[in-house]
């Protein structure tokens, strides 16, 4: 036990050392699998409301649990970059919320709430982690995430980028395939409620497109329509594409 401790910390210590968690760096399954029960102190929002935030004992087997806590009356960050990543850029399956629109996060997490947002991980992990918000500090939350700097993923096939770059750009009408970037902008920044999609990852961005021809999450208007008009090798590109897109320079 002892030693398995050590070497959580010596992992953690590493992290923090090397910057933001990327998926890479920690296997995501293991850190979902952390159950409150095996988190002494744990406090997200799904094992109880809200604050006091989190405050783990030195021993910690819990990695992040040697983190900086943010502000004392801050939002609960820690609710959430328990699963989103330190700095909030995603991990594994669970995307970057890092630079995202606050008025789309804001909305998404109604939709987890009144669970019309139905893909499966949306089911089996964020349906959890929002009733107990309140929506000042779902708006809290969604207003400081998008103030946090996002970094490209960057994690896509770089052989498909012209071809994803070109259907972002201009759709291919004859198959009836609208341009992207007539709503999420020119780099993909998104505007008000629609998201930005620059630097998502591939493996996110690719299912999101997938799952809406799958049948889930019908409310989240236009896309269901956008998307059943592509091919699995059209998604590919896409997600491909924007997985690169670096729009740190980009207005916000
Ligand atoms: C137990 C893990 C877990 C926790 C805790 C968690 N999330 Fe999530 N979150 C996920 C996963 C997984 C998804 C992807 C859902 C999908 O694929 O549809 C997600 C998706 C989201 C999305 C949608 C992002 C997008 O681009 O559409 C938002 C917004 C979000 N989470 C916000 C939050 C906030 C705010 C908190 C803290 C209150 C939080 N999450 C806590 C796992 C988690
Ligand atoms: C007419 C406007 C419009 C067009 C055109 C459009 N989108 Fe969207 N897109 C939206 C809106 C609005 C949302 C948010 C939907 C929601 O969740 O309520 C969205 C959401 C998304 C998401 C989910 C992002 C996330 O963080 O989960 C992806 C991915 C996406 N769009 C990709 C695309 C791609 C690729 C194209 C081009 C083939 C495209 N969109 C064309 C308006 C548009």
């Amino acid at each position: 036990m002892k030693q398995i401790g050590l070497t959580v910390a010596s992992l953690a210590i590493s992290f923090l050392a090397a910057g933001p968690l990327h998926a890479q760096q920690l296997d995501p399954l293991a850190l979902l699998k952390v159950t409150p029960a095996s988190v002494p102190d744990h406090n997200c929002v799904i094992c109880r409301p809200a604050p006091p935030l989190y405050n783990p004992r030195p021993d910690s087997p819990y990695p992040l649990a040697l983190l900086p806590l943010p502000p004392a009356n801050g939002p609960p960050v820690k609710n959430c970059t328990f699963c989103h990543g330190v700095s909030a850029q995603g991990l594994g399956v669970v995307p970057r919320l890092a630079g995202q629109r606050a008025a789309y996060i804001e909305k998404e997490l109604g939709a987890f709430r009144n669970h019309s947002r139905d893909n499966p991980y949306s089911a089996l992990y964020m349906w959890n982690a929002v009733p107990n918000l309140p929506p000042e500090t779902a708006r809290a939350l969604a207003d400081y995430f998008s103030r946090e700097a996002p970094q490209a993923a960057a994690d896509g096939n770089r052989a498909l980028v012209d071809q994803g770059r070109a259907l972002y750009q201009a759709g291919e009408p004859q198959a009836n395939i609208v341009t992207c970037v007539v709503c999420h902008g020119p780099d993909a920044q998104g505007v008000g409620a629609i998201p930005r999609l620059a630097g998502l990852s591939y493996s996110y961005l690719k299912r999101r497109l997938e799952q809406w021809n799958q049948g889930y999450h019908q409310t989240a208007k236009p896309m269901p329509q956008v998307t059943r008009s592509l091919s699995a090798s059209e998604i590919d590109a896409l997600a491909s594409y924007l997985s690169f897109l670096d729009d740190r320079a980009a207005s916000r």
